[in-house]
């Protein structure tokens, strides 16, 4: 479990204090720590969508450990893999080409029920409901159905009085699927790499979530942009969080999600950083997202 080969990259930095300037270069807030949900209020999941076309920003990894975070608040928890490579899956040790129903099922197959095809994962209150190559498949035939935008949705809301939180890991497109996602989800997270690139293709998404907004989905919200892959010691990643910030204002959460190599270890574990690491920076970095993705969601 050790790494050998970088480890400046695993070491933990001081967690920044409320009040303190953070590394968006805003003066962190003061988080206040999560109460677990009234048992006496009948569940009715808030939907949050990880949605960026872009492939390898963070979103199947922030869906997984975010996810877990919040279980860890005594939420249950839904994780939905939308993407067809089913790295969301493979992320919490299922492996796809093994499944015999996915959500492939849900989306085209009437008769699945919802609880045949979801999984419970090694950390408790995070179930998963599984995907596979099938869901390419799925794609194509929802095209001549009717109301195809809205399949997700209908599905969703089937079990959504089960959890307290749904996140969707999005597939790298803005195709159909994605689409599918941005109309049954309530938020949508953006998760952004820290990188040169990376506002390249934000205006297109930003024109996609108007266009759900405008036709299929009145009630969407951006709930905000995370800064992932993120490496405090270069200038690099503090410039262009720096334009990220610039250019969303409060849009960008405080919280940011560092780089570090556990992330791809925890991929071949099969399990969340917050088991696989609890103390870890990464683990740091998805409580503090959870705390703010709260903060920013009074009731969920
Ligand atoms: N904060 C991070 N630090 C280092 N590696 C990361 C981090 N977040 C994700 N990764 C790795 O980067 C790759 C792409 O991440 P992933 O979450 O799959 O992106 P996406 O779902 O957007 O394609 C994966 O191998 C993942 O393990
Ligand atoms: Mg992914």
């Amino acid at each position: 479990m050790t790494n050998t080969n970088a480890p400046a990259l695993i070491e933990p930095e001081p967690m920044v204090g409320a009040g303190e300037i953070g590394p968006t270069g805003r003066p962190m807030p003061d988080l206040p720590a999560p109460t677990p949900p009234d048992p006496s209020h009948p569940k009715r999941a808030l939907i949050i969508a990880m949605c960026n076309q872009k492939g390898g920003v963070g979103k199947t990894t922030t869906t997984i450990n975010l996810g877990a975070a919040l279980a860890e608040t005594g939420r249950k928890v839904l994780l939905v893999d939308f993407d067809p490579q089913g790295s969301l899956s493979v992320g919490l040790g299922v492996n796809p080409h093994t499944l015999d129903t996915s959500i492939y099922d849900l989306l085209l197959n009437k008769r699945t029920a919802a609880e045949d095809v979801i999984t419970r994962t090694v950390v408790p209150g995070l179930d998963l409901l599984p995907s596979n190559i099938d869901l390419a498949a799925a794609e194509v035939q929802l095209v001549s159905e009717v109301a195809r935008e809205q399949t997700l949705r209908r599905v969703l809301t089937k079990v959504r009085h089960s959890y307290d939180m749904i996140l969707i890991d999005c597939a790298p497109s803005l195709g159909l699927l994605t689409i599918n996602a941005l109309t049954a989800a309530d938020k949508v997270l953006v998760p952004l790499e820290c990188e040169f690139f990376a506002l390249r293709g934000v205006a297109l998404l930003t024109d996609t979530i108007e266009k759900v907004q405008d036709r299929l989905n009145p009630e969407l919200e951006v709930l905000g942009i995370v800064g992932t892959m993120y490496d405090a010691r270069t200038l690099h990643s503090r410039e262009v969080l720096e334009r990220v910030v610039e250019a969303f204002g409060e849009t960008v959460f405080h919280s940011v999600i560092r780089r570090t190599i556990k992330f791809p270890e925890t991929q071949v574990a099969g399990e969340p950083i917050t088991t696989y690491a609890p103390s870890s920076a990464g683990t740091v970095s998805y409580r503090l997202l959870a705390r703010e993705v709260l903060f920013r969601c009074p009731g969920a």
